[in-house]
């Protein structure tokens, strides 16, 4: 049974009278064991989604299904079968840690509380810190008893939204090996996004980027890098810049990015023949280099709607 299906969802909102198409007719499944990344720029609908599956936000049509469970029609059974880590914790101030997560054990209605309580503190190294009220922690610490409640109920869907933001690189770092080894044990689904692209292609086996509502891609990163790779190449002239970009332009090559003085495009070429062909065009090359492209690269691409 997969973990999550969701079937042509639409979320419209209506702002100032105006329509925003938040989740604009979006299709993916997630498979036992999968982490599956949904990427995309600032408001292109990732947290939309995960507020529909959280029951947070209704949805206008299409249909979700978690472990085959309808989630208009099953909430409870729903519920209990899916946890939520958020950026934006959603934690009582006034409790302290344990007491957060007694709460959140008992809405679970976890039998042996108090031991998975105390295996979700030492997992995310927040054992030391039990005792102390939520409006008393550091933004880092929030976000690892935001995860440890997330994972307290051995979810079979779990909803990662920009959870590591916060973290030091080294508990960061700890956070994504708890998830993998969490992932593995457990054949967990997890739906993750995050802005941080190394983090995603370390963490994730397939990749969907959205963009205004819509998915425009879903695969896995290395079949994204495989499918986007051609030489990145970046080219700082001694000459006037305007120079490059006329001659890119005769060539029917697009330009990638452009920063000061310093272009780059992408070419299915050489690098040898690159510049053997600026040298022939006169040309005179300041500073050349290649570069393999990046899940960032295609992020950037993708998101300014580039070909
Ligand atoms: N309650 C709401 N009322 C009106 N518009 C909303 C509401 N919630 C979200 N939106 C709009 O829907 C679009 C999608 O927002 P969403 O928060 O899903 O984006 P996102 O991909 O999570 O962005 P980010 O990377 O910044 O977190 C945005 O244009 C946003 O302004
Ligand atoms: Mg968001």
């Amino acid at each position: 049974m997969k973990p999550l299906e969701v079937k042509n969802l639409k979320k419209y909102f209506i702002y100032k009278g105006k329509v925003i198409p938040a989740v604009d007719g979006i299709s993916f499944e997630i498979n036992p064991g999968e982490i599956f990344g949904l990427l995309g720029a600032n408001g292109a609908g990732k947290s939309t989604v995960i507020n529909i599956l959280t029951g947070i936000t209704t949805l206008d049509s299409g249909e979700v299904k978690i472990l085959g469970k309808d989630i208009t029609k099953h909430t409870e059974y729903v519920k209990s079968k899916t946890n939520v880590a958020t950026a934006y914790s959603s934690l009582s101030s006034n409790l302290t840690v344990y007491q957060n997560l007694l709460v959140y054990a008992r809405l679970f209605g976890i039998h042996n509380a108090k031991s998975r309580i105390y295996e979700c503190l030492y997992d995310f190294e927040i054992a030391a810190i039990q005792d102390r009220k939520i409006d008393k922690l550091s933004s880092g610490e929030k976000a690892r008893v935001n995860l440890a409640k997330a994972f307290l109920n051995n979810p079979i869907l779990l909803l990662l939204d920009e959870c590591t933001v916060g973290l030091d690189p080294d508990i960061a770092d700890k956070i994504r090996t708890i998830i993998k080894k969490h992932q593995s044990k457990n054949d967990t689904g997890i739906l993750f996004t995050s802005h941080y692209m190394p983090e995603v292609e370390y963490l994730c086996d397939r990749i969907a980027f959205m963009a205004n509502g819509k998915i425009i891609c879903i695969d896995s990163p290395e079949r994204l890098i495989e499918k986007y790779s051609s030489n990145l190449i970046s080219v700082r002239l001694h000459d006037d810049i305007d120079k490059l970009e006329a001659w890119l332009l005769k060539q029917n090559i697009p330009i990638f990015k452009k920063e000061n003085r310093l272009i780059q495009f992408r070419a299915q070429a050489s690098g040898t023949s690159v510049v053997r062909e600026l040298f022939k065009a006169n040309l005179l090359v300041e500073h050349f280099e290649i570069k393999k492209i990046t899940l960032e690269d295609i992020f950037i691409k993708i998101s300014r709607n580039e070909k």
